[in-house]
């Protein structure tokens, strides 16, 4: 049935209606909705573990990117790199990241902050879609930062970065049909709440979905804009107000929280996932793989973080990886479930009980994993 699931039930029902399918033997173990991953950066080329000392020397993410580090220090690596080789980095990160049982996965640019670059970027992945199994959706994130050659002119700077991003380079990315969404990094020192609406309104028209980065590192009411916007996800949310909780609880906007961000940056702090819950939003996890903040290709882990971090339930963080990360990404008819009609993304793990997952914490339990009935790992 062309990559579907036909059928859920009993093994006897099963076998008397499909007698002739094909099987494979999954030994007892445990048979999941692949996981889904909803907010990455990829494509990168050089890692940054530098800063990773430089933080726990007591210098913050900020700060380093103040001076020049950060993303402005994988903006001016991926400039400097062709797509061919860009493609040819990404293809075992995304190899490694399925062999942990995540078969969709959102991939952003954002390292470019050139028409040219992130154009370039996102030829990337629409290239690794052609040569990987794996589910792709490619997010545009030409406001991840405010590039530096931008910044040194100040106000008028920006300003001519913003008329860019919305007048050329989102223009080129819609005409080339180049990404399903827009983000944009809202933070006080990159992108105002004001800029960030006008950045996914001009989105919006153009047909993009929309997620935002949002309340991160500071309060800002990011969470609020997501929601006014109807975009599919605000993520991040470590910072967010009981105002945003409450926009959040009412609104249709997924609250996307990224456990290994925080706990990578050295912060106690971690979004009020049990706030969220108890107030009805919709919570998904994801891993946030990039360089600088969040360089784990074990989703598992997340839902480790998710439970011993965020006290969520071992359930909560399932359905947070599957079935409200395919709603953060607008795929909830299509993936995330194992239901009559949903794509056979499924994903085995060597385990008995789904509690496993987040409890044997950073081992990798998954045997195998399927996107549309095709095997996709090993
Ligand atoms: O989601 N917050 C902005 N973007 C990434 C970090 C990117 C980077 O440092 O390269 C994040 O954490
Ligand atoms: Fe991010």
């Amino acid at each position: 049935m062309d990559g579907r699931i036909a059928a859920v039930g009993p093994q006897d029902a099963l076998e008397l209606r499909f007698a002739d399918a094909d099987r494979i033997d999954c030994g007892g173990r445990l048979l999941m909705p692949g996981l889904v991953d909803s907010h990455t950066h990829a494509i990168f080329g050089r890692p940054r573990f530098e800063e990773q000392e430089l933080r726990a020397m007591g210098l913050p993410y900020m700060e380093i990117a103040k001076r020049g580090g950060g993303i402005h220090s994988s903006v001016r690596d991926l400039r400097a790199r062709a797509e061919d080789e860009l493609v040819a980095l990404a293809l075992p990160r995304l190899r490694r990241i399925a062999s942990y049982g995540t078969t969709t996965v959102e991939v952003k640019s954002g390292y470019g902050l050139t028409v040219v670059d992130e154009l370039k970027t996102l030829r990337v992945i629409r290239r690794l879609q052609e040569l990987l199994p794996l589910r792709l959706v490619p997010t545009w994130l030409g406001a991840h930062e405010v590039p530096q050659e931008y910044r040194a002119r100040g106000d008028q700077g920006r300003a001519d970065y913003l008329r860019l991003l919305v007048h050329e380079m989102l223009p080129a990315v819609a005409a080339e049909g180049l990404a399903r969404f827009a983000d944009v990094f809202c933070e006080p020192g990159v992108y105002t709440v004001a800029e960030s609406r006008v950045l996914l309104e001009a989105a919006r028209v153009a047909g993009l979905g929309l997620k935002l980065h949002a309340d991160e590192l500071q309060t800002s009411g990011a969470a609020e804009l997501a929601v006014a916007l109807g975009a599919a996800s605000a993520d991040h949310l470590a910072a967010v107000s009981e105002d945003g909780v409450r926009a959040l609880a009412a609104g249709g906007t997924v609250a996307t929280l990224l456990p290994g961000t925080m706990l990578f940056l050295g912060s106690a702090r971690q979004a009020p996932a049990r706030a969220l819950i108890d107030a009805g939003a919709p919570v998904a996890l994801a891993s946030d793989f990039n360089p600088g903040t969040s360089p784990t290709v074990n989703f598992p882990l997340v839902l480790t973080l998710a439970v011993s971090q965020l006290r969520l339930t071992a359930a909560e963080a399932v359905v947070a990886g599957t079935v409200n990360g395919a709603a953060a990404l607008s795929l909830a008819g299509e993936t995330g479930q194992l239901a009559p009609g949903f794509s056979a993304d499924l994903a085995l793990f060597d385990a008995e009980d789904v509690r496993e997952l987040p409890y044997w914490y950073g081992d990798r339990l998954c045997r195998g994993t399927w996107v549309g009935g095709v095997a996709c790992h090993p």
